[in-house]
């Protein structure tokens, strides 16, 4: 089945599908049944059996799913079999933080350049990078043609920067500002991250249980 045609909540579910089966793996799990995946995972076995037959024809009756062929086929939806070049714009508290701890390579990304207007900032190690000066931006991008950038910059400077960053080709934004970029570019690519509104979904859900 194509991807197109695999709907977008079955996608969101798709990344924890592949962090659980990479656990089995590393504990040896040759296969697992749906009803025993949905116990670990705190789903039901229907709800697994329906997403992964969005995909292909995996599960086997009475023997259940081979966990590292899934896992492949998984990553392979997910884009993870080949790295997208990446550059994070904003090497301050956040930007810092997420070059230095996350794993782009397992995710299906490589971060090749960090920028920022902070001249201070240019030449500070983060990872196996040093923060480059924002100026060298356009001769970068025609040089390393990255595909996607992750906004670390304060709101202001996320409207005149993203419309740069599309002039030089980026397709997608990992985007922490709150900037609205979907609303100025249609046909760009957007994942906005609001830890803050995870925050509030936890403040709802606390409040509610109050009230039961
Ligand atoms: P920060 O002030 O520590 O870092 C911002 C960095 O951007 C600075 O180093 C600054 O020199 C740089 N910068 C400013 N204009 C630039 C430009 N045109 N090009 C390149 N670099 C530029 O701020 P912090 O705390 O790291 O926050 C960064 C952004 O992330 C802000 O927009 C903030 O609102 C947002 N944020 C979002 C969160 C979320 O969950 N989505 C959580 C925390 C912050």
């Amino acid at each position: 089945m194509s991807k197109n045609a695999i709907s977008n909540s079955v996608i969101r579910r798709l990344p924890r599908y592949y962090r659980f089966l990479g656990e089995l793996e590393n504990n040896d799990y040759i296969r697992i049944s749906s009803r025993e995946l949905a116990e670990k995972m705190g789903l039901t076995a229907s709800q697994i059996r329906q997403d992964f037959n969005c995909f292909g024809e995996f599960g086997q009756q009475g023997y259940g799913y081979n966990v590292s062929e899934l896992r492949t086929e998984i990553g392979k939806i997910l884009g993870l079999d080949s790295l997208k070049p990446m550059i994070l714009l904003g090497a301050g508290n956040l930007g810092s933080a997420i070059a230095a701890h996350l794993d782009f390579k397992n995710r299906g990304f490589e971060l090749i350049g960090i920028f920022d207007a902070n001249k201070s900032l240019v030449g500070k190690e983060i990872g196996e990078l040093k923060v480059t000066d924002i100026e060298e931006l356009e001769d970068f991008c025609k040089e390393r043609s990255p595909e996607a950038a992750i906004l670390c910059i304060p709101k202001d400077a996320a409207v005149t920067e993203a419309e740069i960053l599309i002039s030089y080709g980026i397709k997608a934004f990992w985007n922490f500002t709150h900037y609205d970029l979907k609303m100025a570019y249609k046909d760009v690519i957007v994942e906005n991250v609001h830890l803050g509104d995870s925050l509030t979904t936890l403040s709802y859900c606390i409040n509610s249980l109050d009230k039961k």
